[in-house]
């Protein structure tokens, strides 16, 4: 049996809506085939941009999306992805499968996708090989009105008004792939770049820095003392990669083991981003700079037959529970935690969505985001979970998560059964708990959605009852639910 204690008078704060956003890199199928198609494909699209997938996005209602990388955005150069089509410049993305990128999909391209979708843009600017003087004029593009000959450009190309864009990124892993630096030496070029991304009107750009590789605390120290004063928030990157980046694990074929080892990687997160935030409160005692992780998810072997630089996996309901543990996480620390993006929304990584063809299929990873959806701009409500735990000493994980949120007069609660096996009783308490209603995922540890037979989805979930200030729910093994409760 688990308990859990929700408190309606203690809260780490409003959990940011931007905390379900989503990331797509020009890498392998996500942009071109899974959301880019061009007009003249036959797989229903609207400027391009297929409507299916377009469709799946708007119903978890994705707040925002981060684009164009990844390692891809410091080799990539705006100007190359604007103009006639016919006309762009081609390259090899020589990050991810040595690939043609004819720069199809460009900025125009993946403004109309957001503007589809409903969401905010957040671009990734190049500092690796990219000049300071082009981040700037990207950023004048996207977002001055005045008379220049960067704006006369953006009109010639068929936008007469700037587009705002908000979320801005200076470098992606600068660290590694962004240009092996050191934090001394970042430090100093983002404030150089940055200096040079101006406010257009009123748009104030949140200006966001590259920030660690997982426990690299010494980075997060060395650019919060540097670089705090002039960004809005510093990105983290966390991925969950159970075996080791040598022997990974494969994404549908695993053991009971392996799937507690990785949601007990998966967990690290609480960690992580506790470390980073003890340093930097140190230097931003009023959490002013927010932590965005804008890279986190699993990690396993391609799916065989594929191209191993699209890093194509499948998606089960170990993915499912990875999510659940990952976004229990963000919520409860909501006070720092601004902004997460899973890598990466389509047909790469812990991908949401899939395509083959015409085909698409929503994993079991998009369904715990369209259980989370009422978490977005709540306010956090303090969920203490008393539950056994699983695995060995090695590889430990709580067998229950669960975070909660109260907004409108419904208390949202999300709560997941991990054990692979056993059902499991939780009692949660939350005074004044009125109606409630529920809904679902659950299937078997190993088990995934796939053209042509897609059996995991949301459900109607009422195996449940209230008891005074009680709600006594019957879990089933290896489950994701949300609870409404009127309160
Ligand atoms: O998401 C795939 C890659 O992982 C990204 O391009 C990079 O930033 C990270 O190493």
């Amino acid at each position: 049996m688990t308990r859990i204690h929700i408190r309606r008078d203690q809260s780490a704060g409003t959990i940011s809506r931007y905390i379900y956003g989503n990331f797509s890199e020009h890498l392998g199928h996500c942009i071109y085939g899974g959301i880019f198609v061009g007009k003249d494909s036959d797989i229903p699209n609207v400027n391009g941009i297929r409507t299916d997938v377009v469709e799946a996005m708007k119903a978890i209602h994705m707040p925002v999306l981060r684009w164009p990388g990844g390692c891809f955005a410091d080799e990539y150069h705006w100007r190359d992805g604007i103009g006639p089509q016919e006309q762009r410049r081609n390259m090899v993305n020589t990050n991810w499968g040595g690939v043609t990128e004819d720069n199809s999909f460009g900025t125009h391209e993946f403004m109309e996708l957001c503007s589809q979708v409903g969401c905010e843009p957040y671009i990734t600017g190049n500092v690796g090989s990219g000049t300071a003087q082009e981040m700037s004029e990207w950023v004048e593009y996207l977002n001055s009105d005045g008379d220049s000959t960067v704006v006369r450009e953006r009109r010639a190309n068929g936008r007469q008004d700037s587009w705002g864009v908000k979320y801005w990124g200076v470098g992606n892993e600068s660290w590694g792939c962004g240009g092996i630096m050191r934090p001394e030496y970042y430090a100093d070029v983002y404030r150089r770049y940055q200096n040079f991304c101006r406010k257009y009107g009123d748009n104030k750009l949140y200006k966001i820095a590259c920030g660690p590789n997982g426990a690299d605390t010494n980075w997060t120290d060395v650019v919060m003392k540097n670089a705090a004063f002039c960004m809005d928030g510093l990105s983290l990157h966390f991925y969950t990669v159970p075996g080791s980046w040598e022997h990974k694990n494969k994404a549908t074929e695993f053991t009971k083991d392996d799937y507690i080892e990785t949601l007990a990687i998966a967990s690290r997160m609480d960690q992580l981003v506790t470390d980073h935030a003890a340093i930097m409160d140190k230097y931003d005692p009023d959490k002013r700079v927010g932590l965005i992780v804008d890279e986190w998810g699993t990690w396993f072997e391609v799916e065989p037959g594929t191209n191993p630089g699209f890093l194509y996996q499948q998606n089960t309901m170990r993915d499912a529970m990875v999510a659940a543990v990952t976004l229990d996480i963000f919520n409860r620390h909501c006070d720092r935690v601004y902004m997460a993006n899973i890598a990466q929304t389509v047909n790469v990584l812990q991908a949401i969505i899939l395509t083959e063809d015409g085909k698409m299929v929503l994993t079991p990873t998009y369904y715990v985001f369209d259980l989370y959806q009422h978490h977005m701009d709540a306010k956090e409500l303090a969920c203490e979970v008393e539950a056994a735990t699983l695995g060995t000493e090695k590889f430990r994980v709580a067998g229950v998560t669960a975070s909660a949120s109260e907004k409108d007069g419904f208390v949202t609660v999300t709560l997941s059964n991990l054990d692979p096996e056993k059902a499991d009783e939780v009692v949660i308490s939350l005074p004044g708990a009125g109606e409630v209603t529920g809904r679902i995922l659950q299937g078997k540890m190993d088990a995934y959605n796939d053209f042509g037979n897609s059996p995991l989805k949301t459900e109607a979930f009422s195996d449940f009852e209230t008891r005074g200030d009680e709600i006594i729910v019957r879990m089933p093994a290896c489950s994701v639910a949300e609870l409404r409760v009127k309160i």
